[in-house]
């Protein structure tokens, strides 16, 4: 089954095919972070003009890349929520458009449904996992049972933590985006230089917590006395920041585990995805809790892991194969909770 996925959620346009053997076949991306770094963000409307711009020609570049024409395309599979409306709009208009013309399938993916899935198609996984979705907009722990069945057992109850990330890379004037750059920063760094908070550890529940650390920072850097022009201060403060961060996610981990253990005995792994999967402080901190339970850890190459095609293609060939496809009338859904489309 070839299948062609369309990624236009935030601000990268991205085309992949590929088949239900875990074949990739292709995967185009065009990063839009040049446009939007003089603004420190991401801009909805900036992202939507080129997405609308450059999908045709990345689309042609992936079919071009994987050695197919349109005709060879089995069913075709676009992000359809949660995200920028404006990006969510033209990656599903240019979708149906092709599932119209080709007459094949049309399957509308849950963008956090595709990051879930991606260690299926990288590590060959068996469900039920538990997935942990770490991104700019997400950190939440989900229980994932089939390609369609999904149960949340925590999140954020304020900033997702790639947020966390991004705002406390501002604060230190660190380049955008400032997850990756954060990390650069912190090889340098002592993470025993500064005694940061972890906020949530410890707690019952499976909930994440980042403002309080993301606080701290801004606090450390308004003391005078931390001199942040010294490039050693800025890696010991990101070494400090990182540090933290990762005890907090492996312990809310360990709880989440626990639950997860309990529903689903059978269960053996811990999956991390989503971008902040691709820090590797993150990744060791996760791969030791999983260890202490006894369970797996598996977390997808770093650029599988940041946002892409592969991922919705693979989506679409799991719901597919379970005879799951949509209508055109599938409207984009800027808020699309992941146990809103459980069984
Ligand atoms: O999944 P993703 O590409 O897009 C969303 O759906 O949000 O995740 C982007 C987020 C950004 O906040 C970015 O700073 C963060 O992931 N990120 C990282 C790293 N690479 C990306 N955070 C920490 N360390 C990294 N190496
Ligand atoms: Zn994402």
């Amino acid at each position: 089954m070839l299948m062609l996925g369309i990624e236009t959620s935030c601000d990268e346009t991205a085309v992949a095919v590929v088949s239900d053997d875990r074949t990739v076949h292709s995967n185009v991306i065009l990063s839009q972070l040049d446009e939007h770094r003089p603004y420190g963000g991401v801009v909805p409307e900036i992202a939507a003009r080129s997405h609308l711009q450059n999908l045709p020609s990345i689309t042609r570049s992936a079919l071009q890349e994987a050695g197919i024409p349109y005709a060879a395309l089995e069913g075709v599979a676009a992000t359809a929520g949660p995200g920028l409306i404006g990006g969510v709009m033209v990656g599903l208009m240019a979708a149906k458009s092709i599932a119209l013309v080709q007459k094949i399938p049309f399957v509308a993916v849950n963008h956090m449904e595709a990051h879930a899935l991606t260690p299926r198609l990288t590590n060959a996984i068996e469900f039920p996992y538990l997935a942990l979705l770490i991104s700019g907009g997400h950190s939440q722990f989900v229980a994932v049972a089939g390609p369609n069945e999904y149960r949340i057992y925590g999140t954020t109850v304020d900033d997702a933590i790639g947020e966390a990330f991004d705002k406390t890379a501002a604060l230190l004037g660190l380049p955008y985006p400032g997850g990756p750059a954060l990390e650069q920063a912190a090889r340098d760094g002592d993470p025993q230089a500064f005694a940061l908070p972890r906020p949530m550890k410890g707690r019952p529940n499976c909930d994440f917590s980042f403002s309080g650390l993301k606080t701290a920072v801004r606090k450390l850097a308004e003391d005078n006395s931390v001199e942040l022009s010294s490039d050693q201060m800025i890696s010991n403060i990101s070494a400090s920041f990182q540090q933290a961060a990762a005890e907090v996610v492996a312990d809310r981990a360990a709880h989440a585990a626990e639950r997860f253990l309990k529903e689903y005995p059978e269960g053996r792994t811990i999956v991390a995805a989503g971008g902040v999967a691709s820090n590797v402080s993150i990744r060791a901190a996760l791969n030791k809790a999983a260890s202490d339970l006894g369970l797996e850890f598996v977390a997808p190459p770093p650029a599988l892991c940041t946002d892409n095609g592969v991922m919705v293609a693979w989506a679409g060939i799991e719901r597919l194969q379970i005879g799951m496809s949509d209508t055109f009338d599938f409207a984009p859904r800027p808020r699309w909770p992941l146990d809103e489309m459980a069984l």
